[in-house]
C-alpha cells in the first residue's frame, strides 16, 4: 500500500510543489486550499504523475472543516502518513496601516491553522502508533516596515 501525505495551502506555490515531489515518490496526496477551481487544477497536474488524489476544500482557519478534511481522508485512505502544514498568508507594509483584521487573518491562518490541523490528526497518529508532522516555517509571516 502507498504511503499518504496531507498537504494544506497545496494549490499553488510551496505546496502544490511539495505534493508534486511526493507524488513523484510514490505517495498518494490530499491537498488542501480554499479555492476549488486553483485546487482542482493542481489536483490534476499530481494525479498525472499516476498517482491517487484526493482534494478538498478547506480554510484552515476553520476547525470544523479541518476536522472535514481530517475524517474524509482517513475515511478514504485508510491510513495517513505525514501531514505537511504549509497554508500560510502574510501582511506586508508600514504597521500603522495595518487593521486588527490583518493582524487576525495572520494569527488565523499561520499559528491557528497549523493548531487546527494538528488537534485533529495528532489522535489518529497515536492511535496507529506513527505519522509525521512537517511544518514550513513563515515567522507568522508580518514583514511591517516600522519607521
Ligand atoms: N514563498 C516564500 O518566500 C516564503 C517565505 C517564508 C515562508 N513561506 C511560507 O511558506 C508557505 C507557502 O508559501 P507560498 O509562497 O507557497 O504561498 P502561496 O503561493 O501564497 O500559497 C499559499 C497556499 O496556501 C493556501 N491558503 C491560504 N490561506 C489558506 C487558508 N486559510 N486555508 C487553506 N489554505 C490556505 C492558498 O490557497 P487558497 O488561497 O486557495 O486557500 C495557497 O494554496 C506559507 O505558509 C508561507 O507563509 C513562504
Amino acid at each position: 500500500m502507498n504511503p499518504t501525505v496531507i498537504i494544506t495551502g497545496a494549490s499553488q506555490g510551496i505546496g502544490k510543489a511539495t505534493a508534486l515531489k511526493f507524488a513523484h515518490h510514490g505517495y498518494n496526496v490530499v491537498l488542501a486550499a480554499r479555492e476549488s477551481d486553483r485546487l482542482e487544477a493542481a489536483a490534476s497536474e499530481v494525479r498525472a504523475l499516476g498517482r491517487e488524489v484526493l482534494a478538498i476544500s478547506t480554510d484552515v482557519k476553520d476547525p470544523k472543516q479541518v476536522d472535514e478534511l481530517i475524517k474524509k481522508a482517513i475515511a478514504h485512505f485508510d491510513k495517513i502518513d505525514i501531514l505537511i502544514n504549509n497554508a500560510g498568508i502574510f501582511a506586508f507594509g508600514p504597521v500603522e496601516e495595518f487593521s486588527l483584521n490583518d493582524w487576525q487573518q495572520v494569527i488565523n491562518t499561520n499559528l491557528w491553522g497549523y493548531i487546527h490541523t494538528i488537534n485533529a490528526l495528532l489522535p489518529y497518529f497515536l492511535k496507529q502508533g506513527n505519522g509525521k508532522i512537517v511544518k514550513v516555517i513563515h515567522h507568522l509571516s508580518v514583514y511591517a516596515l516600522i519607521f
